[in-house]
């Protein structure tokens, strides 16, 4: 490769990295299948805890499922969704009574949550074209979560890429050992990990990041 094309190509990866925001406002329109389709092999092409799970013989590591908005399927796994974050909700206040100092490190989450609760259902679960679930064997030892965040980067970037608008769900991680929302993906109870994500066009594009200066939150020793 030459010197140009490496330099262009470290242009683009910035520009890239640099664009990739959270959009929580989606447009109605639906991407082609096609592109959802390149933000899921963008996913199956980040790292996996190989020597976690190589002894599951039970078929692929990674697997997704994507949700087409307006469908019974949404609708069943946005309310078993809007569910959870009610028990989680009620637990976290059980927690919270009796125990100030957690209370208030635990006050914005609180706050997510309930809002949820009234909501009735989890932002970026029916308000987009697409809500993707993304499964990762847990393996041992269970590094599921931590491959899942590599992937949801991957598909973020891709995404970004492709002028589309994507929102992570951490609501999604809750679902994992749930056994009507495992038997409605035909996964077993217990064994995945999972995350989702919203997916479609942003009705406004979000402006840059904005972050600290690079100097300012690094060490050298
Ligand atoms: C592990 C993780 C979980 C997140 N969960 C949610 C979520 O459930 N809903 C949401 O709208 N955004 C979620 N976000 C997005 C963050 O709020 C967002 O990345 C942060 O505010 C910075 O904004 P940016 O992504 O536009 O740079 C999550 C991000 C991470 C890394």
């Amino acid at each position: 490769m030459s010197d140009f094309d490496q330099e262009r190509k470290n242009e683009i990866l910035d520009e890239i990295i640099m664009s990739r925001r959270t959009v929580r406002n989606f447009a109605p329109d639906a991407p082609a299948r096609e592109l959802v389709l390149q933000v899921i092999q963008a996913g199956l092409y980040a790292p996996y805890a190989r020597a976690a799970v190589e002894s599951f013989e039970d078929g692929y590591f990674r697997r997704f499922f994507i949700v087409c908005n307006g469908t019974g399927n949404m609708s069943a796994i946005s309310s078993m969704m809007n569910r959870m974050a009610c028990e989680k909700y009620a637990q976290l206040e059980r927690q919270r009574s009796g125990d100030p100092s957690f209370k208030e490190r635990s006050r914005s989450w609180a706050q997510r949550l309930k809002w949820f609760k009234d909501l009735g259902h989890v932002p970026g679960v029916t308000t987009s074209p697409y809500y993707i679930l993304i499964a990762e064997h847990r393996g041992i030892p269970d590094l599921g979560q931590r491959s899942l965040a590599h992937c949801l980067e991957n598909m973020w970037l891709k995404a970004t890429a492709l002028g589309l608008a994507f929102q992570i769900t951490t609501m999604a991680s809750d679902m994992g050992d749930d056994e009507e929302f495992c038997g409605l993906l035909k996964l077993e109870p217990g064994e995945w990990d999972l995350m989702g994500c919203a997916l479609g066009y942003a009705r406004k594009t979000p402006g840059p990041s904005k972050r600290p200066p690079v100097d300012e939150v690094t060490t050298w020793l």
